[in-house]
């Protein structure tokens, strides 16, 4: 049986004494696995068993205090629920569910400590080395998939009411620019190719540019933040008249709750949308007749939030014909891998994804950080995965799928499936739906003490 390595982290102030008591009264503890000592589970970020997938292991095991018994009091609640989101997360991705495990293990506990590093290491052993085609000086083979076109299958058509809505919002425009209610208003017009494209209006008679169609995709919160600077110094921001559909209305919801936004500078408009096409935002010969998976499964087309609506309010039953994420769940995990090695592979590092997103505002993305700063991000492999890994890690919980960075990314990688498995899953274990509420906490910066250990 090929030799396998796991990685422990164990708390400081139980699992780590734990583990000394067990080796104080000489019991069997495995010797293919090493042991970190952390101040708390809540202290192990889960791109720490990333990396450590990354760098070689074959299992990571944490070891944290009894819940309740937490030194911090609340560290490993918060373990528990970051790493439940994980472990489903490395399956999706291809890692065996067995290689990842949290745990209990008290000071006064060392045959549990004992037990369960054994166990642990038992279950590694059986499955065999991880062979991750992404890790540190692995050698991957693996052909580059490209950019899969998915049929929805759900025909798009033109609809009268388009129309109707494109003129109200000219109108709507025009009117809160005239009565000088905004400085600026954001919505959508033609480009010069036939593609639609985001539209940035000073004055009332500039509202004629306005178009409204089923490649309105843009989530355009994305420009709230360029525009929340003042134009010069001394001048106070400009105010914002902003389009927004559903979706778009749930990372205002997430935007506002992060104070990244000011709630009185901007007047929401509201449109009531039927899905958007596929292949929206590239010229008209890119632009296909089906309707974009995520809109094809929507059942919310009013936006959460809105100063003024456009359209009239219904209720749409989502299809639900389609779920790619399901269908990458059914494939087996050595397949999953190679699927997302081929798709990490393809990536440019270019960071369009970042660029495009509307929640990714962080002054310095965690991916600058990684090494040193005249280096930026090394464009291998190992690091190409880590950073989509790491990304949608990060946005879990504020992701809404607009899929603008899936649109954004020029290699066609399926960055969305990654955001929406996440996504599923917080929907699955803790019931949350990123911006449905502006005070509603993220997923992961909360806890409920009931919730139960989550990744066996
Ligand atoms: Fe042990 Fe927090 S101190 S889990």
């Amino acid at each position: 049986m090929a030799e396998t390595r796991a990685v422990g982290f164990l708390c400081n102030w139980c699992s780590y004494v734990g583990a000394d008591l067990a080796g104080t009264s000489r019991l069997p503890v495995p010797a293919n696995i090493s042991f970190v000592r952390v101040p708390c589970s809540g202290r192990v970020d889960p791109l720490m068993v990333v990396r450590a997938f990354q760098g070689g292991a074959d299992g990571v095991l944490v070891l944290g205090c009894h819940p309740g018994d937490c030194h911090y009091r609340d560290g490993n609640y918060y373990a528990r629920r970051r790493f439940a989101l994980m472990h489903r997360f490395l399956e999706f991705l291809g890692i065996e569910p067995e290689r990842f495990r949290l745990d209990w293990v008290s000071a006064a506990e060392g045959d549990r400590f004992s037990r369960i590093t054994r166990e642990f290491t038992d279950a590694v052993e059986r499955l065999g080395p991880l062979e991750l085609p992404w890790a540190r000086g692995a050698k991957w083979v693996g052909e580059a998939t490209g950019q899969r076109v998915v049929s929805t299958g759900q025909r798009m058509t033109e609809s009268p009411s388009l129309l109707a809505t494109q003129s109200a919002l000219r109108e709507t425009a025009r009117r809160l620019l005239a009565e000088d209610r905004v400085d600026v208003f954001i919505g959508y017009e033609m480009g010069p190719r036939g593609a639609t494209r985001p539209a940035f209006l000073y004055e009332p008679e500039e509202a004629e540019r306005l178009v409204w169609n089923t490649a309105c995709t843009h989530n355009l919160t994305r420009y709230l933040r360029d525009k929340s600077r003042p134009a010069r110094r001394g001048e106070p921001p400009p105010r914002i008249g902003l389009v927004v559909k559903a979706c778009d209305a749930r990372s205002l919801n997430l935007l506002l709750h992060d104070d990244q936004i000011e709630r009185e500078r901007i007047t929401v408009v509201g449109v009531v949308c039927d899905g958007m096409r596929q292949g929206a935002g590239f010229p008209a010969d890119r632009l296909s007749d089906e309707m974009q998976s995520r809109c094809q499964d929507c059942t919310e087309r009013v936006p959460v939030l809105y100063d003024e609506l456009i359209g009239e309010p219904q209720s749409v039953e989502g299809v639900s014909g389609l779920d790619e994420v399901a269908a990458l769940e059914a494939l087996p995990v050595a397949e999953r891998r190679a699927f997302w090695a081929a798709e990490f592979d393809r990536c440019l590092l270019c960071y369009a994804c970042r660029q495009a997103c509307p929640l990714c505002y962080c002054a310095e993305c965690l991916a600058e950080q990684l090494g040193p700063p005249w280096e930026d991000i090394a464009i291998r492999r190992p690091e190409k995965a880590f950073f989509h890994i790491m990304r949608a890690y990060h946005l879990a919980g504020r992701c809404v799928g607009c899929n603008e960075c899936a649109r954004a990314c020029p290699m066609g990688i399926r960055l969305d499936l990654l955001n929406l498995k996440i996504a599923k899953e917080a929907e699955a274990l803790f019931g949350y739906r990123a911006g449905e509420a502006v005070d509603a906490l993220p997923v992961l910066a909360t806890f409920k003490v009931e919730e139960g250990v989550l990744t066996r």
